[in-house]
């Protein structure tokens, strides 16, 4: 089962360093770029979250929130700015992405914000997840890629901590996917549009 914790909304006011402020903003405006490139496909999947509030959301969840470990992984890391904003935060943080021109991205990320962490291209769910889809085109299933958890050597049920970013209808899946593989009392956050960031338990 998935327990709901509430996120206060007075965290948008939770004081964010100064560093992560430039480094968020200069992660955008090269995110602004990439967007604007003519001569590449554009990856459709791709969309910028409000990473100020993810970061102040993953803030207050360490602070006021049980966790059973450090280990945090981004499902679809794209440019792996919460990934690097949760090194930042001291967790042991992997990020998976299907796409490789964003995983290059997201190594730049890592660069520039100078913080250590893995980035893995493949598939973040585990083998068998997509039979739990109840609408086949939801674009998580989309990806020809290899299952990432056999390349870290982990499983899902290894991390306290997960984010998402789901596309809008596919936040129920996210959640059947977490519920299913997810380890006793670790955290599900979820970036699902402007002011809607949920937390979960499984319990
Ligand atoms: C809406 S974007 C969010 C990116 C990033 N998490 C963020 O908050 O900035 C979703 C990302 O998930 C990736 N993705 C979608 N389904 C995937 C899958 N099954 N395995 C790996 N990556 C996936 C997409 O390529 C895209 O980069």
């Amino acid at each position: 089962m998935l327990k709901k914790i509430e996120i206060p909304s007075s965290v948008d006011r939770r004081p964010i360093p100064d560093k992560i402020k430039q480094r968020i903003d200069s992660a955008l405006a090269r995110i602004e770029r990439f967007q604007d490139r003519w001569d590449r496909p554009q990856i459709e999947q791709f969309v910028a979250a409000d990473y100020a509030h993810v970061y102040q959301s993953l803030d207050w969840t360490l602070q006021t929130q049980m966790t059973i470990g450090q280990r945090f992984v981004e499902w679809g890391c794209g440019f792996a700015i919460v990934s690097a904003a949760a090194a930042t935060l001291g967790l042991d943080v992997i990020g998976i992405e299907a796409e490789d021109v964003l995983l290059t991205q997201g190594r730049e990320t890592i660069a520039d914000w100078d913080v250590e962490l893995e980035l893995f291209h493949g598939n973040f769910l585990p083998p068998g997840a997509q039979r739990l889809a109840d609408d086949p085109m939801l674009p998580s299933l989309g990806h020809p890629v290899p299952d990432a958890y056999a390349k870290i050597g982990l499983d899902l049920d290894d991390f306290a901590i997960v984010y998402s970013y789901p596309w809008p209808g596919e936040d129920d899946f996210h959640e059947v996917v977490f519920e299913r593989y997810a380890a006793r009392g670790a955290l599900l956050l979820m970036f699902c549009g402007p002011n809607d960031i949920r937390l979960y338990r499984k319990t």
